[in-house]
């Protein structure tokens, strides 16, 4: 099964309470993405899938905002969530490995995809895309895996990350300027330990 199979598979099989990442509330996500920017600026979420952020954000003020997702049954799930409120979404079914651009945004929010990018020239692209996508100033939010987090993740093996690692991945176009250790626990009661870092695009 390739990778966009994998993620259609996992959202047509699965409810959204079935899938270890679920949140009811994206709370940590849209704390520090309101500490690192005001409702006017242009967000995306990378691998939004089902997340609930977008209405979080729509409930904050934040106007402009994006989701991409390899998966077309997520985004459509999504969309169907948010009902008349969909409109107000710009969604995208894309593999954030293969787009080359998506316009231009403030902030660029991830949780729980990079650390599924195990090819270093899949990070590669990733890093290009994000230096292309957001503006000198913009921000970066990246929330993966903890070093002592599970090796797996949706069958799949994950790359765990500290700080110092996730830095390194995005290079001399971003600095660090936060760091967030977070505790999800999944519906089914495991814990899972997450690094947030907050980046500035140089
Ligand atoms: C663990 S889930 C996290 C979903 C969401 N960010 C959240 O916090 O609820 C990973 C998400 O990334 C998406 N995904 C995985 N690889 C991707 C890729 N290469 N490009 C775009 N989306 C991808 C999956 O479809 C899935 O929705």
């Amino acid at each position: 099964m390739n990778r966009k199979e994998h993620w259609e598979s996992v959202y047509t099989k699965n409810k959204d309470t079935e899938v270890g990442w679920y949140q009811a509330d994206p709370e940590i996500s849209v704390s520090l993405i309101e500490k690192a920017l005001p409702a006017r600026g242009r967000v995306i979420d990378i691998g939004g899938g089902t997340s609930r952020l977008p209405e979080k954000l729509l409930d904050r003020g934040y106007q402009k905002i994006a989701v991409l997702d390899i998966s077309a049954a997520a985004v459509a799930r999504a969309k169907a969530r948010l009902a008349e409120r969909a409109d107000r979404i710009q969604w995208i079914v894309g593999d954030i490995t293969e787009v080359e651009d998506m316009g231009r945004f403030d902030l660029w929010h991830d949780r729980a995809v990079f650390h599924f990018l195990s090819d270093p020239m899949d990070r590669k692209h990733y890093v290009a895309l994000a230096e292309r996508t957001l503006p000198g100033g913009g921000r970066l939010i990246i929330g993966t895996f903890a070093r002592d987090a599970p090796p797996r993740c949706s069958g799949l093996d994950v790359c765990r990350y500290d700080r110092t690692l996730l830095a390194r991945e995005f290079g001399a176009a971003f600095h660090v300027i936060e760091e967030t250790s977070h505790l999800h626990t999944t519906p089914t009661g495991k814990p899972q330990h997450f690094i947030f870092l907050t980046f500035a695009r140089v």
